[in-house]
């Protein structure tokens, strides 16, 4: 068989539909990027333009979960780079369920740093593009479940174990009944003390194959309460919205949620019974649903796990060291993600969705954005890695309607590579002062 993956190498867009067209993608396209930059509202909330920054974890927090210099740094460039909404990184909301030592963690001891981190990143907004400018802001709330690592060993958690990732199952822990029903309000409080540093919602993360994400598709785990049936598998997310809601004022609720996760069934969500990886999007819809009748308003869409499939959420040129390349073209990878937004857009045509993979389209990422927009496929386009890489592509699209192709991320991989060994992370290639040296460490 001919591999299909290939790296990036389109000079025009003309080029990318013909690589689309010989893979039997239909690719939403358009020359005029217009629709990126009109204002869109959350209730009484206006977001500047639709251009998103993604969650990226920078494991740059100080040991009490507080923001440090480069956290501030990172979230400074966001803001002046122009993109009408932030959703800022994984959150611990426990410190057992840190994904590392220095992730962002808040409580009531550390709320003033984030309390200035809001300020500062609004007032960035504000200096660089007029008063009108408000950013929205969205925290995003966790429990890294499987993928635990406090003091920088793996703790895992997990609400039931999975063949696909744990090696032994002697050594995965489950976590009770108890412990879940405890959760609900630690998240609770959490969201509390988002709403006192200033964000305007709380995001309760339920993608990726952490906690949250992983309950979804637990139905494997036996005489539970959060187990088996959908009802069981969706209560924690639906019980911490439900409370939220009744609970906390004057916050909107999001859930960036991944709608497949590629992984056989009984371990996955988003996907069909029948033991292949095809995609079912019936019970992420009945959730949408019903956590929109609990007051969710924002949703954003994910898809994969990183570390079983990397390739569904984030396609990329170059893997991680040791890890094969996927059969897969990246095109098709962009794609699906913007396939199954799409269908969920459509079904509830009145919500804000954003949508997700959009960092291996490079500089052609607004041709794209703004077909899918205008074809209501999407509300708002989200960017990770290239946030990271080139934080003010909004500016200088709002500016000039074009990216500069010497600035684009590469999707090679290299600031999850440093994320994976425990440093600081950032883009190695387009921010390398600080993390090219961060990487050379790494060696
Ligand atoms: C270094 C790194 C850190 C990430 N951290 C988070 C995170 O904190 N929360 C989250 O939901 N996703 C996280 N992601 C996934 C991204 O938000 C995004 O879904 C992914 O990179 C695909 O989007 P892109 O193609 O625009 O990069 C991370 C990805 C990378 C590469
Ligand atoms: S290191 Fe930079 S160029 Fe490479 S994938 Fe990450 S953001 Fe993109």
């Amino acid at each position: 068989m001919i591999p299909r993956h290939e790296p990036f190498a389109f000079t025009s867009k003309a080029e990318l539909l013909q690589k689309a067209q010989e893979l039997g993608i239909k690719l939403p396209l358009m020359d005029s990027i217009s629709t990126l930059f009109k204002a869109i509202s959350l209730g009484e909330k206006k977001m500047p333009n639709r251009l998103a920054v993604q969650p990226m974890e920078g494991f740059d927090a100080n040991q009490d979960g507080s923001p440090n210099e480069l956290t501030f740094r990172r979230y400074r460039r966001y803001a002046e780079g122009g993109s009408g909404l932030i959703w800022f990184e994984a959150t611990s909301v426990v410190p057992k369920g840190r994904s590392n030592p220095r992730q962002l963690m808040i409580n009531a001891q550390n709320l003033d740093s984030f309390k200035l981190l809001v300020e500062k990143t609004r007032q960035c907004g504000y200096q660089a593009f007029g008063n009108s400018h408000s950013i929205f802001l969205v925290l995003q709330l966790t429990h890294s479940g499987r993928f635990s690592r406090p003091e920088g060993k793996p703790r895992p958690q997990v609400a039931v174990f999975n063949p696909y990732l744990d090696k032994e199952k002697e050594n995965v822990y489950i976590l009770s009944d108890a412990e879940l029903d405890r959760l609900q309000d630690i998240y609770v409080e959490a969201a509390l003390l988002a709403q006192e540093a200033g964000f305007d919602a709380v995001d309760i993360k339920a993608c990726h194959g952490y906690l949250l994400n992983e309950l979804l598709a637990a139905h494997a785990r036996k005489s539970s309460k959060y187990g088996e049936s959908f009802e069981n598998r969706i209560r924690l997310i639906k019980e911490v919205i439900k409370r939220i809601k009744d609970e906390v004022s004057n916050i909107d609720m999001a859930v960036r949620l991944s709608a497949y996760d590629g992984i056989p069934f009984p371990y996955s969500f988003g996907v069909t019974s029948d033991g292949s990886l095809n995609i079912d999007l019936k019970e992420p819809k009945s959730l949408i649903r019903r956590l929109l009748k609990h007051g969710c308003s924002l949703f954003n869409i994910t898809i994969g796990n990183p570390f079983l499939n990397p390739c569904f959420g984030r396609p990329f040129d170059r893997p991680l060291p040791g890890a094969m390349l996927p059969e897969e073209h990246p095109l098709e990878g962009v794609a699906r993600l913007i396939k199954i937004t799409g269908e969920l857009q459509r079904e509830f045509r009145d919500v804000l969705f954003v949508g997700t993979g959009y960092s291996w389209l490079r500089h052609f990422f607004p041709h794209v954005g703004a077909a899918v927009i205008k074809r209501e496929e999407a509300s708002l386009i989200g960017l990770g890695r290239s946030s990271l890489a080139y934080p003010d592509a909004p500016k200088e699209l709002m500016n000039t309607g074009n990216m500069d192709p010497n600035k684009v991320c590469i999707t090679c991989s290299r600031c999850t590579e440093l994320m994976r060994g425990g440093r600081v992370s950032g883009c190695v290639i387009r921010d390398k002062e600080i993390y090219g040296w961060e990487y050379k460490k790494l060696q």
